[in-house]
C-alpha cells in the first residue's frame, strides 16, 4: 500500500540522523522542507523531495495537501487517560480556596477517582477512556503512554491495566502502558503506608508482570505522597520484573525523586516544578529525560518548571500533557507546545521536538516513532496553509489541524 501526499507547503521535524532524543541547544533546531511531497510505503516514510522534481509514482492513493504544513505526530509520555467520570467538584473546591494537597489530605483527590473506578464496570471504563482517546487523536496525538493508579487494589489496578491494553489492541494509537499502584495509599492501608508499599511490591507487581500488562512502573514521589526509600524498593522491584521507572517527582517539594529516578536508570522523571541547581546537574548525562507537564501548571496555578534553564544546561527535555481529572483535565498537546512557548519560554522549535522526538524518547519509542525520518512509522498530520512553523504555537486555539495519519492510513479528517 502505497500513499503520496502532494502540494505540501512546509514538512516540518525531519530528522536525518538516528539520534534517540535531541538536547540542549540542538533542541532549537527544527529541520524543515518547502513545497514538497511524500510517500509512504507500508506504513512507514519512504521517500519525499520537491514537488517540482515529482516523477511518476504509482501510488494506491493521492492526498493533496493543498499547500498545509506536514508535522509528525505528537507523541505524548504521560497521561492518565483511563479514569471514571470527573472531578470538577474539586475544581470549585480549589476555587474558593483550597490546595491540591488539602484536598488529598481530606481523602478527596486520586481517592476520589479510586472509589469512582472501583464502582465501574471494565468495559464502562474502557469505553469512558475512548471517548479522551478520540479526542487526542484528532488532536493530534499519534503515540502515548497511559498510567493505571486509580485502581489502588490489586484487582482494580489490573482493571485499569487491562482497558489499556485493550486500547492498545483497538485504537489506531502507538499506546505504552505504566504501573503506577505507588499514586497514593489506598483508603484501606491508610496510616499503614509500609504495607502497601509491600502489598505493590510483593503482590502487585508480580501479578501485573504475569499478565505482561504494563512496560513501565510509576511512582508518585513527593511530599505527602512516597518516599525516596519507598521508591527505591519499588524501583528494585520493578526491576527485577524487566520494567523500567517513569518517576512523579518534584511536583510539590524538592522530593529527591529526580536523584532516586537517575539512580535507577529510570526512563524520566516527570513533573518538575520544583527544581534546584543540584536536580538539573543530577540529569547531566544521564539516561532519563526530564518532562514537562506544564498544562498541570497551568490547572492547579503552580509555578512552571525552570525549562530556560534546562536547555541552557545541555539537557533535552519532552514535553507531555498529564492528561488526568484532578490536575490536567485536557490532553491538548498544541495548548501543551503553545503553554511551553508563552509561560517557560521555549521556542515554538523547542517545544515541537520536546512533544515529539523526545516524548518518544520517555516512552522508548523513538527508534520509530517521533520524527519525519525514513524508515520510521508514518504517524503524521496535515495542517491548514500557516505563514510560518511558529504561527502553529502562536494561533493556539485556531482550529488548524485539518488530517490525521496513523501507521500510514488516514483516521480523520476536519
Ligand atoms: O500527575 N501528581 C500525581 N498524579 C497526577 C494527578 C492525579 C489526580 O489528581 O488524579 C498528576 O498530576
Ligand atoms: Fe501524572
Amino acid at each position: 500500500m502505497k500513499l503520496l501526499v502532494t502540494n505540501i507547503g512546509r514538512i516540518v521535524g525531519i530528522d536525518s540522523t538516528d539520534r534517540l532524543r535531541v538536547c540542549g541547544a540542538e533542541m532549537n533546531r527544527l529541520e524543515t522542507f518547502t513545497d514538497a511531497w511524500l510517500l509512504v510505503d507500508n506504513g512507514r516514510f519512504a521517500a519525499f523531495g520537491r514537488m517540482e522534481e515529482l516523477g511518476e509514482i504509482a501510488a494506491d492513493r493521492v492526498v493533496d495537501a493543498e499547500g498545509g504544513m506536514l508535522f509528525p505526530s505528537f507523541c505524548d509520555s504521560h497521561t492518565h487517560l483511563v479514569y471514571a467520570g470527573s472531578r470538577e467538584r474539586e475544581f470549585l473546591d480549589k476555587i474558593n480556596g483550597l490546595s491540591y494537597e488539602e484536598i488529598a489530605r481530606r481523602g478527596g483527590g486520586i481517592l476520589n477517582s479510586a472509589d469512582l473506578l472501583h464502582e465501574t464496570s471494565e468495559d464502562n471504563l474502557y469505553l469512558q477512556a475512548m471517548e479522551r482517546v478520540r479526542e487526542i487523536t484528532a488532536m493530534g496525538t499519534g503515540c502515548v503512554e497511559i498510567k493505571s493508579g486509580y485502581g489502588l487494589s490489586t484487582e482494580d489496578e489490573l482493571k485499569m491495566l487491562r482497558v489499556i491494553r485493550r486500547i492498545r489492541e483497538t485504537s489506531p494509537l502507538e499506546v505504552r502502558a505504566t504501573f503506577l499502584g505507588a499514586h497514593a495509599v489506598a483508603r484501606a492501608y491508610r496510616g499503614r503506608q509500609g504495607e502497601y508499599v509491600d502489598l505493590i511490591c510483593r503482590e502487585m507487581l508480580p501479578a501485573v508482570a504475569a499478565e505482561g500488562l504494563a512496560d513501565f512502573v510509576d511512582v508518585f514521589c513527593d511530599e505527602g505522597f512516597f518516599t525516596v526509600e519507598e521508591t527505591a524498593c519499588i524501583l528494585r522491584a520493578g526491576r527485577k520484573l524487566g520494567l523500567r521507572g517513569k518517576i512523579h517527582a518534584n511536583e510539590l517539594a524538592v522530593s529527591g525523586g529526580v536523584q532516586v529516578g537517575v539512580e535507577y536508570d529510570a526512563l524520566s522523571v516527570d513533573h518538575l516544578e520544583r527544581m534546584g541547581a543540584e536536580e538539573i546537574e543530577a540529569l547531566h548525562g544521564a539516561v532519563t529525560m526530564p518532562t514537562l507537564l506544564p498544562g498541570a501548571a497551568f490547572f492547579l496555578g503552580m509555578s512552571y518548571p525552570p525549562a530556560r534553564a534546562m536547555i541552557e544546561a545541555g539537557l533535552g527535555v519532552a514535553l507531555a500533557s498529564d492528561y488526568n481529572p484532578g490536575s490536567s483535565p485536557s490532553g491538548n498537546m498544541r495548548m501543551v507546545v503553545a503553554l511551553a512557548s508563552i509561560r517557560m519560554k521555549m521556542t515554538p522549535a523547542e517545544a515541537i521536538n520536546a512533544a515529539t522526538l523526545n516524548g518518544a524518547y520517555a516512552m522508548g519509542l523513538s527508534h520509530d516513532y517521533g520524527s519525519i525520518t525514513l524508515g520510521k512509522v508514518a504517524n503524521f498530520f496535515i495542517t491548514n496553509p500557516m505563514p510560518s512553523v511558529e504561527f502553529f504555537s502562536y494561533a493556539y486555539q485556531t482550529p488548524l489541524i485539518r488530517q490525521v495519519f496513523l501507521k500510514g492510513g488516514l483516521i480523520s479528517r476536519f
